[in-house]
């Protein structure tokens, strides 16, 4: 009864309930939200207490005797030790290696390859040109074609995710992180060269280098469903589309 009466008892056994409780919540609450909580609840202790000098008496007597009764001397002792063995034991609990991802940064736009397969065939990404350019001076309506082949190319596999107007907002582009590239913004395509967007489409998220973390991305890897000039032609329809030129070395 006198133990029950005795104010840091009363302390420990609010702060110990108030823990058991707060763990029991499901789902469970992120722990720097439990130790906001038992801060809180830590300061309405210390009003508690502090309100009257009775109480304030009784929290400091069973400390009191603990630092100075003789008979009370290998207690003393044991928490003494236990103090800095805690201490040590959080420290080295904090230092192990946790199973989370490293939160490193993803980088957008690494650098290519300069040379890729495709196909079985190689191709030099830095000397690469889409083909199909050279048709918009020359052949107009053969040039109007391909971007039609592209149309089609886009609306039967892209759209999904990169959205019915090119702006990386498809109906399955919100299950995605990252976020399938929007094509409008001058981040993407804009700055981009056509043999860097081939590359892209036919190698995908899996052909992207470690650094891109290639297991993030869901860009599917289009070599073996798209020919080679069907990704060219998909190419030709992104940038008319969109109506950015394509970046060029010269
Ligand atoms: C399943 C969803 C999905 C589909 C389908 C898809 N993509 Fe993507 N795509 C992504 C995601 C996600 C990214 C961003 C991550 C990355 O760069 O790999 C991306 C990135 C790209 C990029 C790189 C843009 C940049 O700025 O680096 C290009 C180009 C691209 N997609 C073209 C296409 C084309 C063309 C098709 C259709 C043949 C297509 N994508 C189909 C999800 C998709």
């Amino acid at each position: 009864m006198r133990l029950i009466r005795n104010a840091l008892v009363q302390c420990l056994a609010v702060l110990l309930l108030a823990l058991a409780v707060l763990l029991a919540v499901r789902p469970p609450i992120p722990a720097s939200l439990l130790t906001f909580y038992l801060a809180v609840i830590g300061v309405g202790l210390g009003v508690y207490i502090t309100a009257t000098t009775e109480r304030m008496e009784s929290f400091w007597r069973p400390l009191h005797a603990l630092l100075i009764l003789d008979r009370l001397r290998p207690a003393r002792w044991g928490v003494l030790l236990a103090l800095p063995v805690l201490a040590a034991g959080q420290t080295a609990w904090s230092l192990l290696p946790t199973r989370q991802a490293p939160a490193t940064l993803r980088v957008i736009h690494p650098a290519p390859p300069t040379q890729i397969r495709f196909e079985g065939r190689s191709i030099n990404l830095r000397e690469a040109r889409n083909p199909l350019r050279a048709a918009k001076a020359s052949e107009p309506r053969a040039f109007a074609a391909h971007v039609e082949t592209g149309r089609r190319v886009y609306y039967q596999n892209c759209f999904q995710c990169h959205g019915d107007n090119l702006a990386g907002d498809g109906p399955f582009a919100h299950a995605f992180n990252p976020r399938p590239a929007n094509f409008q913004d001058l981040g993407t395509i804009a700055q981009l060269q056509e043999s860097y967007l081939f590359w892209r489409i036919a190698k995908g998220g899996p052909g992207l280098p470690p650094e891109s973390a290639p297991g993030r991305s869901a860009m599917p890897r289009w070599e073996g469903r798209l020919s080679e000039e069907e990704i060219w032609a998909v190419i030709l329809f992104l940038y008319e589309m969109t109506g950015h030129p394509p970046r060029t070395w010269d």
